[in-house]
């Protein structure tokens, strides 16, 4: 994880002093260079990541600002992960804890303890968490690719949702009951998938309707990729959420990814001609899973403006159609899932970028 961060490394080495400055503070200038002088870089010590806290902000607003978190919320080396987190978001979801072969790798028994220790910060930080993922074709653990019928299967489902939703009954009232389940090939049948091959389409109201009866009082989701804007695949997202509805399968929103580079245009995609049919079904929408990744080879402080950019019109559209939430795919660049593209709104040094100013600003207005 360190390998990201050749400049922290760096001055690491060479100079200490310069470090602590510009790790506990951080305006919007970025990481002072090496310098045989440290005094001469040091910065004035602010709280985490800026003066400004998008929390308060996205709170007067009554809109959830989140982000994804991983272990190294817990890193003791690492306090301004947590500091920045609870400071500008009142939201959060496990980035992987929380998937089946997270918290179920072991077919007889649930182990809870990593989720648990997330969801307990969260909420002791006054945070609303949201569920990801109870059924996805990816991060499956061994046992459930052994299952041989339709029976086995549907019933292992059932039972890994709801002791999971179950669980966390009291602490998570959001939850991505199925995740992905479209493809990306012509016409965007559902994905090849265990419960998809086995059970057939049926899993996604099967799913849909055990998470229901664990917790009547959740918001269920469908999350997927790619269906930001008005396209195919977001058709067919479309008509599968309005067949389950139409079948009184509990469904209340929809998760758009927003997994982006900054050659996305918002409004040239159409996102909230296509977020509005969604909420005209009655849903409520969110952007789930936004990053914005920096394009190769191109001139940084240009790449840099153009994600501000993405950023401020992805969440104007959002908050337009009146989205639910808007969370990043994690906290800060350097351990990103999507690192090289260095794709969140703060830096390695945890200094916000001009994304964060264009999310501050929109959140403002
Ligand atoms: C990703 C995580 O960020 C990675 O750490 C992990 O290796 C794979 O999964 N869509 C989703 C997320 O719904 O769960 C994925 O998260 C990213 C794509």
């Amino acid at each position: 994880m360190r390998s990201v961060r050749p400049i922290l490394k760096t001055l690491l080495l060479l100079a200490p002093l310069t470090l602590g400055a510009a790790r506990a503070g951080g305006g919007a200038a970025p990481p002072a260079a090496p310098t045989m002088n440290p005094a001469s870089a040091v910065q004035p010590a602010r709280p985490a990541g800026s003066a400004v806290s998008l929390r308060a902000l996205a709170d007067a607003r009554g809109l959830l600002l989140g982000a994804a978190v991983n272990p190294t919320l817990f890193d003791p080396n690492e306090p301004d992960y947590a500091l920045t987190l609870n400071r500008h978001f009142n939201a959060v979801v496990a980035e992987n804890a929380m998937k089946w072969a997270g918290l179920h790798n072991n077919r007889e028994a649930f182990a809870f303890g990593f989720a648990d220790a997330i969801v307990n910060a969260a909420v002791k930080n006054g945070q609303t968490v949201r569920g990801h993922t109870l059924v996805w074709h990816d991060s499956l653990p061994p046992w459930v690719y052994t299952i041989q019928t339709r029976e086995e299967l549907l019933r292992a489902m059932q039972d890994h949702i709801t002791g999971v939703v179950t669980h966390f009954r009291d602490r998570v009232h959001i939850w991505d009951v199925v995740n992905e389940a479209v493809s990306d090939a012509p016409g965007h049948p559902l994905r090849p998938s265990p419960f998809l091959n086995l059970i057939g389409p049926d899993f996604i109201d099967e799913a849909f309707r055990a998470a229901h009866a664990a917790d009547p009082g959740a918001k269920l989701y469908y999350n997927d990729y790619n269906t930001d804007g008005l396209n195919g695949k977001s058709d067919a997202v479309y008509e599968l959420v309005r067949g389950m509805l139409a079948r009184g399968v509990p469904i209340h929103g929809v998760g758009f990814q927003a997994h982006l580079n900054t050659d996305f245009d918002v409004t040239g995609a159409q996102v909230q001609a296509n977020l509005q049919r969604f909420r005209d079904l009655g849903l409520d929408v969110q952007m789930t899973e936004v990053d914005v990744q920096l394009r190769p080879a191109r001139p940084e402080a240009d790449e840099l403006a153009r994600q501000a950019a993405v950023y401020r019109d992805l969440l104007r559209t959002c908050l337009n159609v009146r989205c639910a939430g808007f969370i990043t795919w994690g906290v800060t660049d350097f351990n990103s899932w999507r690192a090289a593209g260095r794709p969140l709104i703060f830096d390695d040094v945890y200094a916000p970028k001009p994304a964060f100013a264009a999310v501050a600003q929109e959140l403002r207005k």
